[in-house]
């Protein structure tokens, strides 16, 4: 048999080798060729130039005016967690990228939505790689999937995985996962990036073509750095990550990019003997093993996607010893927490030079906008004095350099998920302080700072 007509291609500088090299001969680049398939003349279709596919119905521009807005309806998964994540649902003919970590949940999320999916709008094909048919089905069995038309097919060879979504014309193909398929036009092993690229435009192509809705499961190490699932993310619409620890009972997935949705918005599960259930008050979940009146603690309201949550904010501080202090955060930005130590110190007289910070955002959650700022700074003042927190106190708030606190987006909303979970007392930016869309006077009391030392004073009054 002949082989097929591949070459390798240096991803720095575009140079093309015949065959597989450690380090690109012509820019100098190392471990950077990536085998990539030849057009085919053959395979070309009849206009000419490399294979397509049209977005539109349409051939060739369109006037702005002239085209109608079709509010295509968005197909429910039937999980209302996982729909949220999604934008809404799914889109018909999107591409949706489902990362993490081995053994977090995902063949468990996908075959319950498939099952959902299935019974509510029509045949679903689940192609697993990793699994025999009867694994999956064993699995199915404690999700309940039930009578549901699902089909599964145990299936590496991406061609023939296309081929039977060809033949079945399911309303939605999930394949798991893109590391263990290969496309037959490509020699290199399954699970490298040419492999993965190939494979993933491939499904675009049906994806788009065909109006297939397709969930594609990636794994990524714990560093993330599997190149695969990285290189994806531009390939496909909507990348979505379980996030957090295996450990956790619960899971968070999160949108990363969506271009049908709100981005880092989050669904949250939690995992138990039948599958991933839904959560659906998230805060009450994340305080539920707060400490009472514990020093180093702060509530912190802060927006993941178009919701509010409330998560506890961790802040140990304790005497180093060895000669430099360390900084260390889980949840939270490294370089955030050092800027925001530095910002305790000059502006607010606390003495952290000797002094190890460790902060950690209870449950697994990670945050990422600066309106946490405030809830570190009450966390880590509240473990250097050993004083806890004002009881049933929540904070928010962008910390600056010169020790102000700026106002952050979307305040109102975040004082009234705290007045709803019972807390009476909101340390907030002044700048966010308009009374008409504050929580009612009478049972909650939002209290505007403009710095750092007016927040301290207010959080242990
Ligand atoms: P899985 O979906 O196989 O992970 P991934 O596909 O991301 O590698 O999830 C495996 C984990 O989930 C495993 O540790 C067992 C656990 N699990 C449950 O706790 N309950 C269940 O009902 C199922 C199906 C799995
Ligand atoms: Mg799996």
């Amino acid at each position: 048999m002949k082989p097929p007509k591949s070459v390798y291609v240096c991803q720095e500088c575009g140079a093309q080798a015949p065959k597989w090299m450690g380090r690109c001969a012509d820019c100098g680049a190392w471990n950077s060729l990536v085998e990539e398939r030849l057009a085919e003349p053959s395979a070309a279709p009849a206009g000419g130039g490399p294979a397509r596919y049209a977005l539109g119905g349409g051939s060739g521009a369109r006037l702005y005016t002239d085209i109608q807005l079709s509010d295509t309806p968005r197909l429910s998964t039937g999980i209302e967690e996982f729909d949220r994540v999604l934008g809404g649902g799914i889109v018909p003919g999107s591409l949706v990228l489902l990362g993490g970590e081995p053994g977090i949940g995902k063949s468990t999320l996908l075959l319950q939505a498939a099952a959902a999916f299935a019974r509510k709008v029509g045949p679903v094909l689940y192609s697993s790689g990793e699994e025999s048919e009867h694994q999956v089905k064993s699995r199915g069995e404690r999700l309940g999937v039930g009578g549901a038309p699902l089909y599964l097919l145990a299936e590496t060879c991406l061609e023939r995985v296309l081929e039977e979504a060809g033949r079945l014309e399911p309303a939605l193909l999930v394949v798991d996962s893109i590391q263990t398929v290969f496309s037959m036009k490509l020699q290199s092993a399954p699970g490298s990036i040419g492999q993965i690229r190939e494979a993933a435009t491939q499904l675009l192509f049906t994806a788009k073509g065909r109006n297939l809705p397709t969930f594609l499961v990636g794994h990524v190490t714990k560093e993330g750095s599997l190149a695969g699932p990285k290189s994806l993310e531009h390939i496909v619409d909507t990348v979505l990550y379980f996030e957090g620890e295996q450990h956790h009972v619960h899971r968070i997935v999160r949108a990363v990019k969506n271009r049908f949705g709100e981005i880092s918005e989050l669904g949250v599960f939690e995992m138990t003997g039948a599958g991933l259930r839904p959560v659906p008050n998230p805060s009450q979940l994340f305080l539920a093993e707060r400490p009472a009146a514990a020093p180093g603690s702060a509530v912190l309201c802060c927006i993941e996607g178009s919701r509010p949550i409330l998560v506890e904010v961790q802040a140990l501080v304790s005497g180093s010893l060895y000669g430099n202090a360390r900084r260390m955060s889980i949840g939270i930005d490294q370089n955030r927490l050092s800027l925001l130590v530095a910002v305790l110190e000059k502006r607010a007289g606390l003495s952290l030079v000797g002094e190890d910070v460790f902060v950690n955002v209870a449950g697994g959650m990670s945050i990422d906008e600066p309106a946490a700022d405030l809830a570190v700074v009450a966390a880590v003042a509240s473990s250097v004095r050993n004083r806890p927190v004002r009881q049933k106190t929540a904070v928010f708030g962008e910390v600056g350099l010169a020790g102000e606190v700026r106002a952050v987006t979307q305040a109102a909303r975040r004082a009234r998920e705290a007045a709803q979970m019972g807390f009476t007392r909101c340390i907030l930016p002044r700048g966010n302080l308009d009374p008409r869309d504050l929580p009612p006077r009478d049972a909650f009391e939002a209290v505007g700072v403009g710095s750092v030392a007016e927040a301290l004073d207010a959080l242990f009054a």
